[in-house]
């Protein structure tokens, strides 16, 4: 595997890649690997001849009071796993290589970064477009890769490479859970022993609402209600649990392709998660204790 940390090179690659004939996937993270990020891997994989991941622990998409300086690094692991999993090249820039000054123009991501996480962390999206946007002019992938579990994002992404015609393909990844449900996060890290349990209360509820939904409600209000009373759970505080169709809006009645979103926080950790009613917890992908 190839590692690279200039914006150049990785830019050089990419483009003799391509002028070989061979197509490029690109999977961007911010490190501390999990199940998750490398379903991602396998996913472009299927699709591309050469797969790119990054690791760029992005400051601009942290709040001044969020945990951009203890959010987990191990760059040595995290290139062992890239490794063993057929990444092609590991594109690892630092601060400086990303943001040789202060950005002053940025994404501006519009309506869609105003509820939900948006609502809760201002300014969050216009940090993750504007690096999206900057990581995918370096890597110039034909396809990149992105995981359902980060619902608004994910959707941000494709509204953001379709508005402004980015010349590459979005494609979005199920969720990968642990046997027991808790979606794979790299925050998880930051949970103590009954935090864990506590945060069992995220799948649980999106359970109960698609339980509910498959018996034949479709009130969204009755489903949100039914949702909260299994989030109100000790030890979590919860933010929001909405039903949203793919532009975020609340729906006025569930179907198939409504989406529960869910943020909860334990302790000082934040956790998002969510479910496409039609497709089911059952159909995100479940591996063992990471
Ligand atoms: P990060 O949280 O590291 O996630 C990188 C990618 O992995 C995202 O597309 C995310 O949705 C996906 N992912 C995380 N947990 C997952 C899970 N349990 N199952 C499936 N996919 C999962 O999201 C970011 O980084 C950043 O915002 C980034 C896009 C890299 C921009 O800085």
């Amino acid at each position: 595997m190839l590692d690279l940390t200039t914006p150049k090179d990785m830019r050089a690659w990419s483009r003799a890649e391509r002028a070989r004939g061979r197509s490029v996937g690109f999977v961007p993270t911010m490190g501390a690997l999990h199940e998750g990020h490398l379903l991602l891997v396998d996913r472009a994989k299927q699709r591309t001849d050469r797969v790119v991941l990054s690791v760029f622990v992005n400051p601009l998409q942290f709040g001044p009071q969020e945990d951009f300086a203890k959010y987990p690094r191990d760059v040595a692991r995290d290139t062992q796993l890239a490794a063993e999993r057929g990444v092609d090249c590991l594109f690892v820039p630092d601060g400086t290589a990303m943001y040789p000054e202060q950005p002053l123009v940025r994404v501006a991501p519009g309506p869609m970064a105003d509820t939900l996480e948006g609502a809760v962390r201002p300014g969050h999206f216009a940090g993750v477009l504007t690096v999206v946007a900057k990581l995918l002019h370096i890597v110039e992938p034909d396809v990149a890769v992105f995981g359902r579990k980060d619902f608004q994002q994910a959707m941000l992404v494709r509204r953001m490479a379709a508005d402004l015609d980015f010349p590459l393909e979005v494609e979005i990844a199920p969720t990968v859970r642990e046997l027991d449900g808790l979606a794979l996060s790299s925050r998880n890290a930051y949970l103590g022993g009954d935090q864990r349990r506590s945060a069992l209360a995220l799948s649980r509820a999106l359970r109960a609402v698609e339980q509910a939904w498959r018996s034949g409600e479709a009130d969204p209000k009755t489903l949100q209600r039914r949702g909260m009373d299994v989030l109100r759970a000790p030890g979590v505080a919860p933010d929001y649990l909405e039903l949203v169709d793919e532009q975020l809006h609340p729906v006025r009645r569930a179907d198939a392709r409504t989406v529960v979103v869910i943020a909860a926080r334990i302790g000082a950790t934040r956790l998002i998660d969510n479910v496409v009613l039609g497709e089911g917890i059952a159909s995100d992908v479940a591996v063992r204790g990471m």
